[in-house]
This record gives C-alpha cells, structure tokens and sequence, in this order.
C-alpha cells in the first residue's frame, strides 16, 4: 500500500525510517521527483530496479547533504570540486571514481567504477538526506516514462509499487539534473539538464566532447522519456488530429504555453506536466520549437528522445 505523506517535519521523519527499514519513498527535489532507497542496502536499490522495470546496467544517483558527505564515497579532484562549490546545493550531478572503502551498495553504480553524486537544494530533499544518509534515487516513473514533478505524478505513475510518497508540492526546476563526468580530469556533458552549459563553462570552462559516452552514461537510451502520444518537433501549428504544446508570445492563444513569456526556465518547469496533461487526451502532440540556449539545451535533449522512433 502506498501511502501519501504531507513533507511535514513528521513526514519526513516517517519517510527517512522506512528507508532505514529498506522500503522505497519518492521525495521531492528541485528536479524532479525521486524514487529513492537507502544507497548502502543492496536488496532496497534492487527494490528500485524491479519497480521502475529499468535495465539494470543503468545507474542511480545518489543524493547526500552536502559536499563533506559526498567526499566520503567519491574521489574529488580539484575540477569536481570548483564545480560542486559553484552548483551545489542544486540539480548538478557529478559522476566521479567511488572510494575504495565506499559503504554504497555496488548495485548503485551498476558495474562501473564510478558514483554519481549530487546534493539537491530542495528543502525536504535536504532534511531527508540529512536524517536518512545517501539516497539512491532515480526519477520516480516507470523506466523510459515522463518524470512526475508532482507528488500527484508519482502516485499515477508508481501505483502501490512504491511505500511512501512525501508530498513537497511541485518540483520547482522541472528537469532533471545536469550530469557532468570527466575524461583525463576534464568536464564532459553527459545529460544537459537544470544548469545550463553555459553556467557551467562560466566555471569550468569549455566543455570537452564525450568520447567514451556508452560507458560513460549508459542511461542515455535513445527512446527515454516517452509519451504514449506521437510527438512532432519544431512545429508552427497543429495539423488535424494533433494537439498543439506552444511556447512563446507568437503562439497561437488557447493552446497550452510552455511559457507565454518565452522564459526558458518557466518551459523547463512546465515541460513535463504539460506533456503528461496532452498525453492523456492527445494521440499526437505538435510542439512548437524551443531555442537551444539555457536550459533549451535539456528541454530539446528530452524531446528529441521522446520523439524518436519506440524500441
Ligand atoms: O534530477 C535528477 O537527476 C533526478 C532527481 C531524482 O535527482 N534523478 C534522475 O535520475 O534523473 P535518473 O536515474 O533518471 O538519471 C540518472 C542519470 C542517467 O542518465 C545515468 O546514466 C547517469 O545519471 N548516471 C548515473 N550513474 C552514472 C555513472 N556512474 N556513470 C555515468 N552516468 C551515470
Ligand atoms: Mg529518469
């Protein structure tokens, strides 16, 4: 049985003992929500493996409080550590070598070698971590489905698969997390996300290009993030037929608007409530095209996959 838990002081306090206990709770971040385990208890990572369905040669991210926390599980070099002090508390992953004497369950890395690790600036998310240790958490949805931004989303989406869902309200980013590796100690993109490139490079520089990128990230499928209605990129109108998702002041007036003001931000954080609304009553949605500065970058990057051809 699932049961819905307001984010009170309680709620949290109840969410972060079901997780000792080895039970699955989504949580809210910034981002998106979690479907979160106790990272070090290898049977309760497992656990989110089977309810998602994911492939199990797909990572999970592990969530902790703050940058001393995540120096106890990864190896920091002096580029991760620029960036973390720049991003963090906020939707920034970074992929980095796991410590020998690390207690995560090796589940969470999949095979790899390495960790990713962020710490999300959402309070609750925050007050969980900091009662319950790392989280390994992926997006709370069936694997390759929209991610929920809404504790709402979770419930439709997870049904009794999961134990506690902590209602935070919406997930004010909309999207998920930036993840940056490192090839030779240099910073590579591996999913643009919540920080743009463009902060990022402001800090670390220019981005390298990913060379090794199927054992890099193996998480990014080509089909991900998928409706069940057909998608069509870069539309001006809606054909018959087709729903219309609009952004920007030149839309047409009556169709759902990304953001009507043509803030990328506000796109960001409506993208994927928009997509689930349309997906229950459209057949094929048209979607008007999104600038690919800022965080355009991962609205585009997450369309493009929902659009490709179905596995
Ligand atoms: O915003 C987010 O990042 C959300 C919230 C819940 O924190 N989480 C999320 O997790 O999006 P998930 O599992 O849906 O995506 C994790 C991404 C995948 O693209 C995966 O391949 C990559 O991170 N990843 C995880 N561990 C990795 C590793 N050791 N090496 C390379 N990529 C990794
Ligand atoms: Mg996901």
């Amino acid at each position: 049985m699932t049961t819905v838990v307001p984010a009170t002081a309680h709620g949290i306090t109840l969410a972060a003992y079901a997780l000792h206990e080895g039970k699955l709770v989504a949580f809210p971040t910034e981002t998106v929500y979690g479907l979160g385990a106790d990272a070090t208890n290898g049977e309760a990572v497992a656990a989110i493996f089977a309810a998602k369905g994911r492939p199990s040669f797909n990572p999970l991210i592990v969530h902790v409080k703050d940058r001393a926390a995540a120096e106890a599980l990864v190896e920091f070099t002096p580029e991760a550590c620029a960036l973390a002090d720049a991003f963090w508390p906020g939707p920034l992953t970074l992929v980095l070598p796991r410590k020998g004497n690390s207690p995560l369950s090796l589940l969470v890395s999949a095979g790899l070698d390495t960790v990713a690790i962020r710490v999300p600036s959402h309070l609750v998310a925050q007050i969980l971590v900091a009662e319950a240790g790392p989280i390994a958490a992926p997006s709370a949805n069936i694997s390759g489905h929209v991610s929920p931004t809404t504790a709402a989303h979770v419930a439709e989406e997870m049904g009794d698969k999961v134990d506690i869902i902590l209602d935070g309200g919406p997930a004010t980013v909309g999207i998920e997390s930036t993840v940056i590796g490192f090839e030779a100690g240099k910073p590579v993109l591996l999913r643009p996300g919540g920080v743009s490139r463009e902060d990022i490079e402001r800090t670390a520089g220019p981005l390298a290009a990913v060379t090794n990128a199927k054992v890099q990230s193996p998480g990014q499928l080509e089909s991900h993030y998928t409706p069940r209605a057909k998608l069509r990129l870069n539309a001006r109108e809606a054909q018959p037929g087709e729903a219309l998702l609009a952004f920007g002041p030149d839309a047409p007036k009556g169709a759902p608007n990304l953001s009507a003001k043509g803030d990328l931000k506000e796109a960001a954080a409506n993208l994927f409530a928009m997509l689930r609304a349309l997906d229950k009553t459209a057949g094929a949605i048209a979607i008007m095209p999104i600038p690919s500065e800022g965080l355009g970058e991962a609205i585009n990057d997450r369309l493009t996959r929902a659009a490709a051809p179905r596995p």
